[in-house]
């Protein structure tokens, strides 16, 4: 994907009518305007739009200027200067990389220590490019929630909300991963918590982008913290979240293709709103033992027709074959075991049976995925 001669070249050979580009790093390495380049349809941002995730530093200064809620924070690119900027605020207090770092550039400090070390780690390189400046951001008290919209730069059509989990152990402690599960809806964000966010986070954004001479066409992934003052914006990813768009997907009744095409087309305002289903969806990561830190591969997988017999959906995330045609784990979170129900509860219970019939000796999952909203639910009944 680096080389987007060939990527293109390849789009041309098969008279490729949409390319909808996945992952991140190819959006700030800018494969959507070499696409574009050529005439070809992108589902997707251009580089100058995919700061929006590339650069924490980008994000905070848009929301400054737009008056988009989100937390108090500095800039600072040396360590000296960072070090400094400490004593602007208490204790937690949370120190990011300004890139791309796989999810991983981000701590949250509960010492100063802590702080000072994650500062020092980022200025010795730890992650490359992306540390060459750090965001020390006030920590915000309240439920995290993702909220989905898809925007041609200028119509901007909402596309559901999830709840992740990202730290890599239940009751979300230890270290923050990729996501070990999701669910979708999340109750939690309710109609007017979503109006809000539309009006004073995404609407500001689309139009600050557009004014700013780079128009977002693709999805927007708000990763929203709903504190007392109302949701205000921890991060903008520029493409569907892993696992959240596994969940999406399972409630999504419309045909994506028409949603994603329009977009790329900009037409999104020709079209009717989505359809998503009312039921819950949830899926839980099967992560290889040793994950974030160190996954293990190789380790076999199998009775996954088993989990599926039961009406479950299970999604590749890290798999192969192996030489003899077995499949085996090739990544840290390996797969998405999904199911619907009528309630989180229900959806989880069924997911929950998937996990238990496939066979993954080294590797583990959760098992309190949805525990938010299975209590609330568990409280209603
Ligand atoms: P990010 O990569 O920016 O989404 O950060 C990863 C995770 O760190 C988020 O999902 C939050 O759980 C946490 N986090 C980031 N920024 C803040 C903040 N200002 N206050 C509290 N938690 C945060
Ligand atoms: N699950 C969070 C992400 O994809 O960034």
């Amino acid at each position: 994907m680096s080389d987007h001669g060939a990527v293109t070249a390849f789009c041309e050979a098969q008279a490729i009518g949409l390319v909808v580009i996945g992952p991140e790093a190819p959006l700030v390495d800018g494969l959507a305007d070499s696409l574009r380049g050529a005439g070809i349809a992108v589902f997707g941002p251009s580089k100058a739009a995919a700061q929006l995730e590339g650069s924490k530093s980008f994000t905070k200064e848009l929301c400054d200027k737009a008056g988009i809620p989100t937390a108090r924070y500095v800039r600072a690119d040396n360590e000296a200067a960072a070090l400094a900027a400490l004593g602007k605020f208490g204790i937690p207090v949370v120190v990011k990389a300004d890139g791309l770092a796989a999810g991983k550039g981000v701590t949250v400090a509960t010492t100063s220590e802590e702080a000072q070390a994650a500062i020092r780690d980022i200025f010795a390189g730890r992650f490359g490019e992306a540390g060459a400046q750090v965001v020390i951001e006030e920590f915000l008290e309240g439920e995290e929630a993702s909220y989905f919209a898809l925007t041609d730069g200028s119509t901007i059509v909402p596309f559901g909300t999830a709840q992740d989990h990202k730290r890599v152990g239940e009751g979300d402690i230890g270290p923050n991963t990729g996501g070990m599960g999701a669910y979708s809806p999340a109750p939690v964000m309710t109609p007017m918590l979503r109006g809000e966010a539309v009006s004073k986070i995404f609407v500001p954004t689309v139009q600050a982008m557009a004014d700013a001479g780079m128009p977002y066409s693709g999805v927007l992934y708000a990763g929203l913290m709903l504190t007392r003052d109302g949701p205000k914006l921890i991060e903008y990813n520029c493409r569907f979240g892993d696992p959240e768009c596994q969940v999406l997907m399972m409630r999504l009744e419309s045909d994506l293709a028409e949603f994603l095409l329009a977009c790329a087309q900009n037409r999104l305002a020709s079209l009717d709103a989505p359809r998503f289903s009312d039921n819950s969806a949830l899926t839980v990561v099967m992560a290889a033992n040793g994950y974030p830190a160190k996954p293990e591969k190789g380790g076999s997988l199998t009775n996954i027709d088993a989990a599926e017999a039961g009406g479950a959906k299970v999604f590749h995330a890290g798999t192969k074959r192996s030489k003899d045609g077995a499949l085996v784990a090739n990544g840290g979170r390996v797969l998405n075991v999904t199911a619907c129900g009528n309630s989180v509860t229900q959806a989880q219970t069924r997911a929950y049976e998937a996990v238990d019939r496939i066979a993954f000796n080294s590797g583990f999952c959760r098992r309190d995925i949805g525990w938010r909203e299975v209590e609330r639910e568990t409280s209603e009944n």
